[in-house]
């Protein structure tokens, strides 16, 4: 009799320990530019992160979501974005370090991720080499060599002979860099010649007018999405290289919604890669982008945004398995092989690498309606990060 006594009075306590720890909040630290330069960032990965969490409910695995969000601004400033990550771990108890809009912050926050040994999810910065950083890491939005292959295959395939590159001058530009001439020069293209631009306030002048010299058929450019590729734009069509029979291909960051229509007609017919477009056809997608323009009619969803509402997708279905623990070994077991359909198309993390394995599209910028889009005209399946092959 004592002993039933004792196992019940036992198992009550153990049931209300449960149940506390199910009821305590799930923290997520929000590491991301949100002021400054690349502000865009921020405000794209917030609202995809809010989108999911409208749409699915704000409580995974029995906790609520509590979102803090740390302005790492210019996320740029590796020391800075660390420091806030500490901040996260140590003051606010965060159970995960999530955002991160550009390389450096990634490249910073990932040895504070192994030490704490926090999940740290990836929803933007994409040189290949931030997985390797710390085994914490899992990333839901893309590697540069990823969505640069796929165009320089098309170039190739498409009559572009001779190909000056242009890229900013930090890891994904030198991952795009690397990966266009790799793919480029393999399928029979030559390489005429190469730039790297500083990440602040390039004057594009000398450079343009150097392609313009060089008279390749095309320039491949990266620069990371937003005002570089909209002071680009304007210098390639102010100096008259389209008018020369210069084509322009890129990686999507380009041609980017969030600033397609500041770069107005002159991005007609630029060819472009990537893994998503507010275009996309699917019913995914169709209910992503009437969901954001409802939430947020101001702005055009973007790649960024996808990468946090996939990103918090990820961390949704991951606590759903194990049960509301966010413990960072079993967060990231569960996190490999993972597969969901995205509004980009079909995705899943790659246990390898714990990078995303995705769709790219083959896209022009096409007018539709009367608003520019990315408009898909080709694509490769499953396509795996080539950076770390
Ligand atoms: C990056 O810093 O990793 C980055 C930023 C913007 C992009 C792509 C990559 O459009």
């Amino acid at each position: 009799m004592n002993f039933i006594k004792y196992f019940t009075v036992a198992a009550l306590a153990l049931g209300t320990a449960l149940a506390a720890q199910a009821a305590d909040p799930l923290k997520i630290g929000l590491v991301l530019p949100m002021t400054g330069p690349f502000a865009a960032y921020g405000k794209q990965i917030e609202h995809g992160v809010r989108l999911y969490l409208a749409k699915n409910g704000d409580t995974v695995a029995g906790r609520k979501v509590e979102l803090i969000i740390k302005d790492d601004a210019p996320g740029t400033a590796g020391d800075v974005s660390k420091r806030l990550a500490q901040e996260l771990v140590v003051k606010d108890n965060v159970d995960i370090l999530a955002g991160f809009g550009l390389t450096p912050s990634a490249f910073a926050v990932a040895p504070v991720a192994t030490e704490a040994k926090k999940p740290m999810v990836i929803m933007n910065a994409a040189t290949s080499a931030v997985t390797t950083k710390s085994n914490y890491i899992v990333r839901t939005s893309m590697t540069l060599p990823q969505i640069t292959a796929p165009i320089a295959t098309w170039a190739a395939k498409n009559g572009i002979k001779k190909v000056f590159t242009v890229v900013a001058d930090y890891g994904p530009g030198h991952d795009a860099e690397g990966q266009f001439k790799k793919t480029f020069t393999a399928a029979g293209g030559e390489i005429v010649g190469d730039v790297r631009v500083p990440v602040k306030n390039p004057d594009f002048a000398p450079y343009l007018q150097k392609v313009k010299d060089t008279k390749p058929d095309a320039v491949f450019l990266f620069v990371p999405a937003g005002e570089l590729g909209i002071a680009f734009m304007k210098g390639f069509e102010e100096r008259g290289l389209a008018q020369a029979g210069i084509k322009l291909i890129a990686t999507g960051d380009l041609t980017d919604e969030d600033v397609l229509d500041a770069i107005g007609d002159p991005a007609l017919g630029v060819i472009n890669s990537f893994h998503y477009a507010e275009a996309h056809k699917s019913p995914e997608n169709q209910d992503y982008v009437a969901a954001y323009t409802k939430a947020y009619p101001k702005d055009r969803p973007n790649f960024m945004s996808v990468g946090g509402y996939d990103g918090m997708h990820l961390i949704a279905e991951v606590l759903k398995k194990t049960g509301g623990d966010a413990n960072g070994d079993k967060f990231i077991e569960a996190a490999k092989g993972m597969k969901w359909m995205s509004p980009r198309g079909p995705v899943s993390i790659d246990p390898a690498t714990r990078d995303i394995v995705q769709t790219v599209y083959i896209r022009k910028v096409t007018k539709v309606g009367n608003r520019l889009q990315n408009v898909e005209f080709d694509q490769i399946n499953e396509f795996k990060d080539p950076g770390k092959q």
